[in-house]
Order: structure tokens, then C-alpha cells, then sequence
């Protein structure tokens, strides 16, 4: 709707133009907003009072000029000047009832991607292999799986890649302790205890940690029985972060996994290229790229390190590589990376780097999606009591302890398999929902009491409402497909939610491009508060008539499936009574 009014805006501007009311060449970005007061309009915009002074009239005259200008167009039934010069669009129920009718016959909603479909790269999860995946690395998981699921929705052609941490000095250390006491896989599968344990060999042992630093240099030559231990680590630890992506219902796979390693064999490459490109200055002996843009704030260069004095290659080689991959052979339009808001420095450098060097086509967008830092209640680093890091699986098992117990409060007469199965799904859902409605760029602080509180913008509100427009089916006896009449929009309740109802697809655009999965948050929590409202004023089972209760049953029936469509796109499961 906001983009059928700004086109609308947009003609009556070039046909003011041509009436020598504006001048030529203006081309201002039209903005569109929901109103506020819902009185006064559904959409409102400034557009008026951005071009007064260009058009040298005052705000009001030119909103006038304006809206005599405006096509005509069945969606919108009036239009007003309000305050000191903003359009006022008011929609047309009738019209927006047919939409809404239109959507209930579309498996998809009615939703639409706006602009052409893209193959889209999505950099997401990517934990270091040599530990066990801690709370550092749930929300990289679960902000990119929920926007890869969004591009997904919308036709894009999506990319997972797990670019995990499977390369690097800490596995000499790992495999001279595997050497030294050969570990069965279940000794193993404690990869936590397994990492400190060698560390502390590592740290105690002058021998050990040179047969350490032994074994790297022996694994990055190839050594056959050095790599066929490496990859046996891998494995298990691989086969531990399935587990927790299965256990977060997220869409990961093994096939998703393109780690450090499988660039090796291009590293030498990146760095001969950006040799021919006249990019590279040799500083103390390492080969760097220093850019004019990339300055510390005194003004010192910060050059982009590709190779080390003694040959080593670092971070950013291999994600030179990796871009380069994703642009030349996965052909991608859109390359998405879902990593910590502390290295943005990192990527902006890679990004800039990989486009002078020519590694990928010009038309390849590429954009670092950082987030900010999960902290404590007490808005301190997430740490154990003891100040170590958080298990990610110790977390979640958490999360289901206390679901259950509150579960358990609510309903003590559920069978005891129910019980589980809702205390898995709230619990799970908790965790990733107060991530996921959170704004991606800034920090925030974990905490399960408000996580787990029924009210509020959190996942139990949201399953619970859930719930409620499926119970009101269940009553009948009836699924969300069997509705049969047509949407009429007569109570103000039913005109707010169908409204809301009706923006599904522009938020889901909106997400897609700005990959923050938070607007949808706020967007279903805004259509569970509008159900409230229309639930209480306009009784379902005890309407007036036939028609009414087709209409209303058709409004619930399209809030269920879009709760329902929208918090798979989150990666939560929904449940039908709890
Ligand atoms: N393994 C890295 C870390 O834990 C994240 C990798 C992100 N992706 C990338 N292409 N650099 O910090």
C-alpha cells in the first residue's frame, strides 16, 4: 500500500513539474508513514513540507496542489491536508477487504517480493570447530537463519554458508593431545573438557607445545595421518553443532558447511592476484594492502594483512577467498554476513579489497549484517557463575527447565509427554524470540524472567495468541481453510487488524533488505494486540448474522495463518493448545 502511494505521489509530482508548479530535476525520496491516529488517516506524508522551499510556496498550498494532482485510485477513498502540511490518505475498506480476500486464496499470502529475485549468499552460524558452540554464537544462528527463511519466502534463491572455524594453530594443540591419548568418540564428545585439558598441556609443556606447533605446520603440508585426525575432530564437532541447530530449529545442515579450510588450496592464489593488481606493499615482511580509507584515528594506516611474515595466512585471506567463491562460483547477487559487530573493520576492509582486486562482479552486493553483544541480566558479559562461557546447549537446557516449570503451574493436569513437548517449544522459542525482537545492532541482555513472561512482546504471548484463533476454529470444528463469504469491514477493531493484516508482505520486504528480523517481531505482536481487541468487540461465535460470522471467521482465519507463517519465518514452532 505505502509503495501504490508513493507511486501515486510520484505522478502528481511529474505532472506538477510539468505544470511549471515545481521545478525540474527534484527527486526527492517520498516518505510514507502508517499514521498514528488512525482518525486522521491509515497513511500520512511529509512530502509537502519537503518541497515548500524548492516549490517557494508555503507547506499547505503546495498539499492542496498536490492533491488535486493525485490519479484517482480504488484503494484510496480520501485524502486531507492535516496539521502544518501533511497528506492524510485514508484506504478504502472495501478494496482492502478484497485484498485481504485475495490473501486467504494465496498460499503465500498474498506476499510478493518487491524488486527482481536475487541469489543471495548467507554467511550465518560459522562457530570455531575446536570448541564447543557457545552463547556467542546464537545470534549469528538464529538472526540469519530467520532472514535467510524471510529471503526464502520471498523467491530469492538462498545460500546457507557455515563458515566454521575448522583451520588454525589451536588444532596442533588438539591433535597432540589426540596423538597422546587416543580419545574414544564418546571421551570426545565433551569437546569442552577436551579443549582444556590440552590447553593446559599446551600451557604446562615445553615439549608438548612444540610437537603442537609441529603438528600444524605438518597438517597445513598435508600430512595424511595429521589430516585423517583432524577431520575425525571435525566431524564430532561438527556433529555437535547439528545437534544444537536441530535442537533450535534452525536450517543448517552439513551440506551448508563450507569452513576456512576448503579455501587452502586459493589462498596462494588471492595473494599472487592481488600482487599482479599492483595492490600489495611488503611490511616487515608481510604482505599487505594499505587503503587510503583505513586510518586509525590519528591517522595511522591499517593495513589488511593477507600473509604473514613467516607465510602464514590470516582471517582475511581466507575471506577473500570466500568472497571471491561466492561471487565467481555460487554467482551470487547478494552476499549477507551475519557476524559479530565487532568486526566490522574486518569486513569492510574484505568487501573493499575484494572489489579493487576485481574478485567479484560489480553488480554483487555485499553487507555485513553485525549484531551487538548478548549480555547478562546484570547487562555484564553473559559468563557462568565462575566466569566461564555458556554452553549453548546448557542454556537451552535451561530454558526448557524452567518452561516446563511454568508449564507445569499453568496446566498441572496435562499428561507428562504434553508437558515436555510445550515446555521444548515455549522454552526454545523464548530464547530465540527475545534475540530475534531486538534490534540487530544493539547489545542486549539475556534474561530468562522476561523471556518466559506471558505478557508482552515475547514468544509466549505470541504462542499463546496463537492459540487462541486456534481454538476459536477447534470450537467449530473447523480449519483455517474452511471459511467460505467475504471479508466486510465494519467495526473499527476489525478495520485496524485488517489494516495490519493487509502490511504482511512490505514488512516482510522490509526485513529482507535491512536483514533485521525484529520488524517482524514487532509486526506479529502488533496483529496478536489487534486480535485481542477484535475478539473482545466482535463476537465470532454470537455474531448477528450468517454474513458477519463469515467475515469475522475469514479475519481470524487469515490472523491465524499469518501468526502462524510468520513465526516459522522467526524459526519457532507454533503449538495449538497449550
Ligand atoms: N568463525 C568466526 C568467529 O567465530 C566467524 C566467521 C564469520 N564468517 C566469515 N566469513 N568471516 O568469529
Amino acid at each position: 500500500m505505502k509503495d501504490t502511494i508513493r507511486q501515486l505521489i510520484q505522478n502528481a509530482l511529474n505532472q506538477l513539474v510539468n505544470e511549471g508548479v515545481l521545478p525540474e530535476g527534484l527527486t526527492p525520496a517520498i516518505q510514507v508513514e502508517n499514521a498514528r491516529d488512525k482518525t486522521h488517516g491509515d497513511f500520512a506524508s511529509n512530502i509537502a513540507m519537503m518541497l515548500a522551499k524548492p516549490a517557494g510556496m508555503k507547506p499547505r498550498d503546495l498539499a492542496d496542489k498536490i492533491i488535486a494532482a493525485l490519479p484517482a485510485d480504488p484503494q484510496i477513498s480520501k485524502v486531507e491536508i492535516a496539521g502544518p502540511g501533511f497528506l492524510n490518505f485514508f484506504q478504502n475498506t472495501d478494496a482492502l477487504a478484497a485484498r485481504l480476500d485475495a490473501a486467504l486464496a494465496d498460499p503465500k499470502l498474498g506476499v510478493a517480493k518487491a524488486g527482481a529475485q536475487q541469489r543471495v549468499v548467507v554467511d550465518l552460524s560459522a562457530p570455531n570447530l575446536a570448541k564447543e558452540m557457545h552463547v556467542g554464537h546464537l545470534r549469528s544462528t538464529i538472526i540469519g537463519d530467520g532472514v535467510a527463511r524471510v529471503l526464502e519466502f520471498l523467491g530469492d534463491d538462498v545460500i546457507r554458508q557455515n563458515h566454521v572455524g575448522d583451520w588454525g594453530t589451536q588444532f596442533g594443540m588438539l591433535l597432540a593431545y589426540l596423538q597422546e591419548k587416543p580419545a574414544t568418540s564418546d571421551e570426545l564428545s565433551d569437546l569442552e573438557n577436551f579443549y582444556r585439558a590440552a590447553k593446559q598441556r599446551f600451557d604446562e609443556s615445553e615439549e608438548f607445545a612444540d610437537r603442537a606447533r609441529g603438528l600444524v605446520v605438518k597438517l597445513q603440508a598435508g600430512d595424511a595421518e595429521c589430516l585423517a585426525l583432524w577431520q575425525r575432530f571435525n566431524e564430532i564437532s561438527l556433529s555437535h553443532c547439528q545437534k544444537t541447530y536441530d535442537r533450535l530449529n534452525v536450517k543448517l545442515t552439513p551440506a551448508d558447511v563450507k569452513g576456512e579450510s576448503a579455501y587452502n588450496d586459493d589462498l596462494a592464489n588471492v595473494v599472487t592476484d592481488l600482487k599482479a593488481k599492483g595492490l600489495l606493499v611488503e611490511s616487515n615482511g608481510a604482505q599487505c594492502v594499505f587503503l587510503e580509507e583505513f586510518k586509525t584515528a590519528e591517522g595511522t594506516p591499517l593495513p589488511v594483512i593477507v600473509q604473514k611474515a613467516g607465510g602464514g595466512y590470516l582471517y582475511a585471506t581466507t575471506d577473500l577467498a570466500a568472497v571471491r567463491y561466492r561471487s565467481n562460483v555460487l554467482k551470487a547477487n547478494r552476499a549477507l554476513y551475519f557476524v559479530d559487530q565487532r568486526q566490522a573493520l574486518h569486513f569492510q576492509q574484505v568487501f573493499e579489497v575484494a572489489r579493487r582486486a576485481g574478485f567479484v562482479s560489480n553488480d554483487m552486493q555485499m553487507e555485513h549484517m553485525g549484531f551487538g553483544t548478548m549480555n547478562g541480566a546484570d547487562g555484564r558479559p553473559f559468563k557462568t557463575r565462575d566466569g566461564g562461557t555458556v554452553k549453548l546447549i546448557d542454556l537451552l537446557d535451561e530454558a526448557q527447565e524452567r518452561a516446563y516449570a511454568l508449564v507445569k503451574e499453568k496446566n498441572p493436569e496435562l499428561p507428562e509427554a504434553d508437558l515436555r513437548n510445550i515446555a521444548k517449544v515455549v522454552g526454545i522459542g523464548a530464547v530465540k524470540y527475545a534475540d530475534l525482537s531486538k534490534h540487530r545492532t544493539s547489545d542486549y541482555s539475556f534474561n530468562f524472567d522476561l523471556m518466559l513472561n506471558f505478557e508482552g512482546n515475547t514468544a509466549p504471548y505470541l504462542l499463546y495468541a496463537y492459540t487462541r484463533v486456534a481454538g476459536v476454529f477447534r470450537k467449530l470444528g473447523k480449519d483455517f481453510s474452511e471459511v467460505e463469504g467475504q471479508i466486510q469491514l465494519a467495526a473499527p477493531q476489525e478495520q485496524e487488524l485488517a489494516a495490519r493484516l493487509a502490511q504482511f508482505g512490505e514488512v516482510l520486504n522490509n526485513v529482507a533488505e535491512k536483514g533485521t528480523p525484529h520488524i517482524l517481531c514487532t509486526y506479529l505482536y502488533d496483529v496478536a494486540g489487534l486480535f485481542s481487541s477484535f475478539y473482545e468487540n466482535c463476537p465470532i461465535l454470537a455474531a448477528d448474522t450468517p454474513e458477519q460470522q463469515q467475515s469475522r471467521l475469514r479475519l481470524a482465519a487469515l490472523t491465524g495463518r499469518t501468526l502462524k507463517q510468520g513465526l516459522e519465518l522467526l524459526g519457532l514452532e507454533t503449538l495449538e493448545r497449550m
